[in-house]
């Protein structure tokens, strides 16, 4: 019987679990930063507060079972709607803004591909209370600060960015009606799958509820515009749309000012698949676009009211782990796996068993990576299994050494040995670390 574990689901070996961690480190300093604190949510979390909010493709998605209290419950495939009900539940008490971020594991049912398994891990930045647009800058800065910390430049990297009133207002004045919204937005976010036939037909044939063939056209015209200037241009013509225009404006100049721009890319192609976005909406992906999304985001001010009754804007982001991990893998910006051990202390005659034990312990209490053998063998493997744990230094005790009351450090880079004073040793050792 073979014991295999789950499709989409990882094992961390020790050198994947050093690159995740490796991860997890930079997104905690970027986000402390911005002034971001940290904060969880529980893993399983009831079916419906994902099935009202979240959108069909989600909810397509759900990790979800019936327990044995008969409740039906899912494992969290995303963030924000817990984040929104534990802000809504305390949200007097709150400083606003709120900058909050988490890093946990979410699962989706999902078909398995590149880039997407059934489990991943998310970093999540959102920034609660604030409804003008330096709130929007301030998360995709941050969004763009992340891979900048991880190595990655604007020539590897791009954030593409619309924002749906802008395209709502672009769509309504080209002649969707508000019903048709939603049926034009799921298609413009196929665009890219999906060759222009075929999207005038998903626009066209969803029965009494479709768009004219003359509209369709220009929904997918509209939805490749990437210029800010031809949006406006457009807009210019319509009642209310150079208003509709003001926060993207805003929040691209916002980033303009902190020297982002080289990452930022208008695309009014992006609309998300997640249906609480009610404002700007963003994706990162790689350059050269052979992977999918890195991270995706925006404005969700409709969300905290719906769930927990109270009115409170908000915009945030999530960036997976799966993604960016084959993106610094590729490009070579994975860290080389720290040796496990830096010092190994090796025994000559089994009468110095006790002497080891002692060094080893106060060097560990010194804060050194110590290792030595479990078992009694000669000093020549000793050092063999030294040298395979990559430690930098061995220390090697006799009973002569004893009796000097010394110890005999040996370089294993570089070789070479001396005889250093037992007092001393733990001193030395961290001397040679610094
Ligand atoms: P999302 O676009 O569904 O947004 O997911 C964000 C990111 O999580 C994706 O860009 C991708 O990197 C990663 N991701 C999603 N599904 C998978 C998967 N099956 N396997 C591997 N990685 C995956 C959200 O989840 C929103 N809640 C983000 C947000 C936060 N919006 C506002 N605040």
């Amino acid at each position: 019987m073979s014991h295999q574990s789950l499709p989409g689901f990882r094992e961390f070996f020790p050198d994947e679990l050093a690159a995740r961690t490796h991860l997890f480190e930079a997104w905690r300093r970027v986000a402390a930063r911005y002034g971001f604190e940290e904060y969880d949510g529980p893993p399983l979390e009831p079916q419906e507060l994902y099935t009202e909010k979240s959108g069909p493709e989600i909810v397509g998605q759900l990790y979800n079972f019936v327990d044995k209290g008969d409740r039906e419950v899912a494992l969290r495939p995303e963030m924000t709607p817990t984040l929104a009900r534990m802000v809504a539940s305390r949200a007097n008490g709150l400083r606003k803004p709120i900058r909050w971020f988490s890093i946990a594991q979410m699962f989706r049912y999902e078909r398995q591909q590149r880039g997407r398994l059934r489990e991943h891990y998310q970093l999540n930045c959102d920034l609660i209370g604030e409804a003008g647009p330096l709130g929007d800058a301030e998360v995709i800065a941050l969004l763009i600060d992340v891979v900048r910390e991880l190595g990655l430049g604007a020539d590897e990297v791009r954030v593409r960015v619309s924002d749906r009133r802008v395209l709502s207002a672009l769509l309504l004045s080209a002649g969707v009606t508000e019903a048709q919204l939603p049926l034009a937005y799921a298609t413009i976010d196929k665009q890219e799958r999906m060759d222009r036939t075929a999207l005038m037909a998903m626009l066209q044939g969803a029965g009494a509820g479709g768009i004219s063939a003359t509209v369709a056209g220009r929904v997918l015209d509209l939805s490749a515009l990437h210029r800010l200037d031809d949006v406006a241009a457009v807009l210019a013509k319509v009642s209310g749309g150079s208003a509709a225009l003001e926060p993207l404006r805003r929040t691209l100049g916002a980033l303009e000012a902190m020297g982002l721009n080289d990452f930022v890319d208008v695309d009014l192609s992006i609309v998300r698949g997640l249906a609480y976005y009610t404002g700007t909406v963003f994706e990162l992906f790689d350059a050269g676009r052979a992977l999918r999304a890195i991270a995706g985001g925006g404005r969700y001010d409709e969300l905290l009211g719906r769930l927990g009754g109270v009115e409170l804007p908000a915009v945030g982001f999530a960036m997976g782990d799966v993604v960016i991990g084959e993106l610094l893998k590729e490009r070579g910006l994975r860290p080389a796996l720290a040796p496990p051990i830096e010092v190994f202390i090796a025994g000559v005659t089994e009468d110095d068993l006790p002497h080891v034990l002692s060094l080893a312990h106060e060097c560990r209490d010194a804060g050194l990576r110590t290792e030595y053998a479990l078992t009694a063998q000669a000093v020549g493997k000793q050092l063999k299994l030294a040298d395979a744990r990559k430690a930098r230094v061995a220390v090697l005790i006799g009973p002569d050494d004893r009796d000097r009351n010394e110890v005999q450090l040996k370089d294993l880079t570089a070789k070479a040995q001396r005889a250093v004073s037992r007092t001393e040793a733990v001193a030395e050792l961290l001397a040679i670390r610094s």
